[in-house]
């Protein structure tokens, strides 16, 4: 087989694994992007972003790989061009798609057949939008495909390359055989459709996902009332084969940049539409306020929080990326300065300092902890597994240790000092600081 030509737009998470997929696969693919920053980066063998093992898919298929700022020297040759632009949330809640529309405006007038491929997740109905503007562009020979990117930060290049699914919503039948046939040595079922269902095949996996979380959490809540353990419960639930046990992990609530975003945009789509979807407003509320419970939980153990210090161990939204957005721990160390609380941060690659003023981020989890009235697991980072050590023991101010991803053991954690409080389990209501800690472990926090 010879390697299609391929232009992508964009040169983030998803763009960058996708042309390194892409090139690994045997095409040849020119990555284009408008900071000049991120494609000298590129250029000069370096990648922007921290996803495992993408630097070295990178490096291996530097041959079939290309960066430029100019999209017409993206687009010259290419068969396919891919829009991986990021479409964030406008103050309303829609997906913002000035970026997408700049995309098509970009767009050299050529009288080559291309097929404009939307990665990008988008409204259902941005498809026949773009359709009509590529028209009205003299562009009718550039065929249109819906290919929605279900990767996930962290596991991106595995997701690509041996996905569950790869969703491929056309106008014309050619078209999606050609986007399938891109995809030819990944051993996984094609779904074609068209192309507004393939829109929001990819809107409703994400809210279905967040969902599952934000139950789990509602569960994790109900658990920690009535003497149940949620980490026992969602096992128990998730061996039912009919539900399966992905996404039944109870914790400080959903981020990251994508189901915020989708679930909102997919709120906002039915709302404009005429349809209340209750079920996904309530999700979201759901977790916004699952992010405020470690503000209690925090509380309960250490009353007033002002002058308190409180270390927040994990920026990232989850393991294994540098990315924040929309990560809970912005949220929470957002509401502890809010509350008065001198704040410090680790994690061991997400850089916070100028997103968070007022807050010092740390080099290492024993500085961050040291002096420090509460430790707060917000990404379950693996360095953190050892957490409740005698270091961090001799280290804290107060032996408190607030497990907002119930990655320890909650008898160990005791058993070594500390007074525990994860997400949704039973014990934590009983193990107030007071009560166990000793009798200086009351005294009001000192100044550092
Ligand atoms: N990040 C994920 O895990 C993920 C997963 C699935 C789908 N998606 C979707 O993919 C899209 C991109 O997400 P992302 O996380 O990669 O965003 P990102 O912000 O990391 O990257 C987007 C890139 O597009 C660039 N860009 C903006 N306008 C451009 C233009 N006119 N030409 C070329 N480049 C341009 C930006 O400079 C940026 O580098 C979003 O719609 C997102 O919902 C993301």
């Amino acid at each position: 087989m010879t390697g299609s030509r391929i232009a992508i737009f964009g040169a983030g998470y998803a763009g960058l694994v996708t042309g390194a997929c892409f090139a690994e696969l045997g095409h040849s693919v020119t990555i284009r992007d408008i900071v000049p920053e991120k494609i000298s980066a590129l250029q000069g063998g370096a990648v922007p972003i921290y996803e495992p093992g993408l630097e070295e898919l990178i490096e291996r298929n530097r041959e079939r790989l290309r960066y430029t700022l100019d999209a017409a020297e993206a687009v010259r040759d290419a068969e396919l061009v891919f829009v991986c632009v990021d479409t964030p949330p406008t103050y309303s809640g829609d997906a913002d798609l000035s970026r997408v529309w700049t995309v098509i405006e970009e767009l050299p007038p050529s009288s080559e057949r291309t097929i404009l491929v939307m990665k990008s997740t988008v409204p259902v109905g941005t498809g026949e939008k773009v359709r009509a503007a590529l028209d009205a562009r003299g562009l009718d020979h550039v065929g249109y495909v819906s290919n929605p990117e279900f990767l996930a930060e962290g596991t991106a290049l595995n997701d690509f390359l041996e996905p569950d699914r790869i969703v491929v919503g056309a106008f014309e039948e050619a078209d999606a055989e050609a986007v399938a046939r891109l995809h030819a040595g990944i051993d996984a079922p094609i779904v074609k459709a068209d192309v507004a269902s393939a829109e929001m095949i990819k809107l409703a996996s994400n809210a279905f996902l967040s969902t599952r979380i934000s139950f789990i959490n509602e569960i994790a809540n109900v658990c920690e009332l009535v003497g149940a353990d949620v980490v026992r419960v969602a096992e128990g639930i998730g061996l039912d084969h009919r539900l399966g046990p992905h996404f039944l992990r109870a914790g400080v609530g959903w981020g990251g940049s994508c189901y915020g975003k989708d679930a909102s945009s997919l709120k906002q789509l039915a709302g404009n539409s005429g349809y209340h979807f209750q079920l996904l407003a309530a999700m979201i509320e759901v977790n916004e306020l699952q992010r405020r419970r470690v503000i209690s939980k925090l509380q309960k153990h250490l009353g007033s929080l002002r002058g308190t210090t409180v270390a927040l161990l994990g920026l990232a939204f989850k393991p294994g990326t540098d990315d924040m957005r929309d990560a809970p721990s912005l949220v929470i160390a957002s509401r502890l300065l809010a509350e008065g609380a001198d704040v410090r941060t680790w994690d061991p690659i997400a850089d916070a300092r100028d997103r968070l003023v007022g807050a010092r981020q740390c080099d290492s989890v024993l500085d961050a902890v040291t002096g420090a009235d509460a430790a707060v697991i917000v990404t379950e980072w693996d360095e953190l597994r050892s957490l409740a050590s005698p270091e961090t023991l001799g280290a804290m101010r107060r032996p408190l240790i607030i497990d907002g991803r119930n990655l320890l053991d909650p008898d160990d954690v005791r058993a070594a000092g500390f007074a525990y409080e994860g997400i949704g389990r039973a014990s934590s209501a009983l193990d107030l600081l007071p009560e166990t800690a000793e009798p200086d472990l009351r005294e009001p926090a000192r100044e550092d």
